[in-house]
């Protein structure tokens, strides 16, 4: 029986097959509570959330450890060279909540598009006065262009719906897909970053948080968006500088955006806050009942098959 620690509640049944098989703590403090202070010198396996900084110094306090299992794809929280020199396992969470979060970045893109929020907002306040021809128009969403930055799963998946209410889809990354692949998903290869900005009336974020991707959006990537342009961050808040952001969105060029990540978080940038032609979700992308059992199982997973000596399902490479 193995020490596994838990940050914090997960959904699910699998929690209950760890715990059956292995001594469990589990802590709503995540990595910096004294409850994993406690077991550090034991614990075998961390079940962490992407809240959780997993980085030398907690490596060096935990030298049994054979596994991080991230409940995120996103693994910008765990230090993975400490971790290879350490020979420590990290697992991530793909595939499963693919699908969520791209419905949630395509919810954004129409909300942050026809204001929804706004009008929200408007309507609770006591200021829909009656429908007049030229109220709280936005922008048009059919037809339009979404330039989608990052084509991997969720890229991909933003692009299915795109091309379902009839845009045209260009993408960016470093690697260029397979023909076929871009002839399935209707979407067009633009090598250069900026000159997909140029061509699109939408920008959604799907690339990973990385050293090259910090702040890829800053000031003047922004000012080289179209003038109307409409931004969708559901990727890492800091591919996005905020501040700059919000200059942007009251400037121009920028007419919306819609964030579900930030740079600090909880914190969202006061400037942003007082925006109100950006939607503002709190990190929700994966956020439905059954993705998030299936990302907190796929976790478990991970930890049940490296501490029983066998390989892992989804290793970070
Ligand atoms: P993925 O399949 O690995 O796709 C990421 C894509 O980004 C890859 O195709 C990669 O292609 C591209 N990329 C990497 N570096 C790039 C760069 N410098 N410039 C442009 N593109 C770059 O990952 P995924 O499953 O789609 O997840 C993407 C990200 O979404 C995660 O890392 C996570 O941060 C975020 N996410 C957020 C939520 C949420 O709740 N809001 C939920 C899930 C995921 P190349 O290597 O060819 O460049
Ligand atoms: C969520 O942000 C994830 O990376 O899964």
């Amino acid at each position: 029986m193995a020490t596994v620690f838990v940050s914090g509640a997960l959904p699910g049944e699998g929690i209950e097959a760890l715990r059956a098989a292995h001594e469990v703590v589990q802590d709503e403090g995540g990595v910096r509570s004294a409850a994993f202070e406690a077991c550090a010198g034991r614990v075998e396996a961390v079940v962490a959330l992407l809240t959780d900084r997993i980085d030398d110094a907690l490596l060096d306090r935990a030298p049994s450890l054979a596994i991080v299992a991230n409940v995120a794809v996103g693994v910008d929280n765990v230090d993975l060279r400490a971790c290879a020199a350490r020979g420590v396992v990290v697992t991530n969470t793909p595939d499963v909540l693919t699908d969520a979060t791209a419905d949630l970045a395509f919810g954004l893109l129409i909300a942050a598009a026809r204001r929804i929020a706004e009008g929200d907002r408007l309507v609770r306040a006591g200021g829909f006065t009656g429908w007049t021809p030229t109220f709280m128009l936005g922008a048009k969403v059919h037809g339009a262009t979404l330039g989608v930055v990052g084509f991997g799963r969720i890229g991909q998946a933003m692009a299915r719906r795109a091309r379902g209410f009839g845009m045209h889809v260009l993408y960016t990354q470093r690697t260029r897909l397979p023909e076929g692949i871009e002839r399935a998903l209707g979407a067009t290869y633009v090598a250069d970053i900026d000159e997909l900005l140029a061509w699109s009336d939408f920008v959604s974020l799907h690339c990973p948080l990385t050293p090259e991707t910090r702040h890829l959006f800053d000031a003047g990537r922004l000012a080289r968006m179209r003038p109307g342009a409409i931004l969708i961050n559901t990727a890492r808040g800091p591919i996005v500088d905020e501040a700059a952001l919000a200059v942007a969105l009251e400037r121009g060029p920028l007419a919306a955006a819609g964030l579900d990540v930030y740079e600090d978080e909880p914190r969202v940038h006061p400037a942003l806050l007082a925006c109100p032609n950006v939607v503002l979700a709190p990190h929700l992308g994966s956020a439905d009942r059954t993705t998030r059992e299936a990302m907190a199982n796929a976790a478990v997973a991970n930890v049940m098959r490296v501490l029983a000596g066998e390989p892992p399902i989804t290793p970070v490479a």
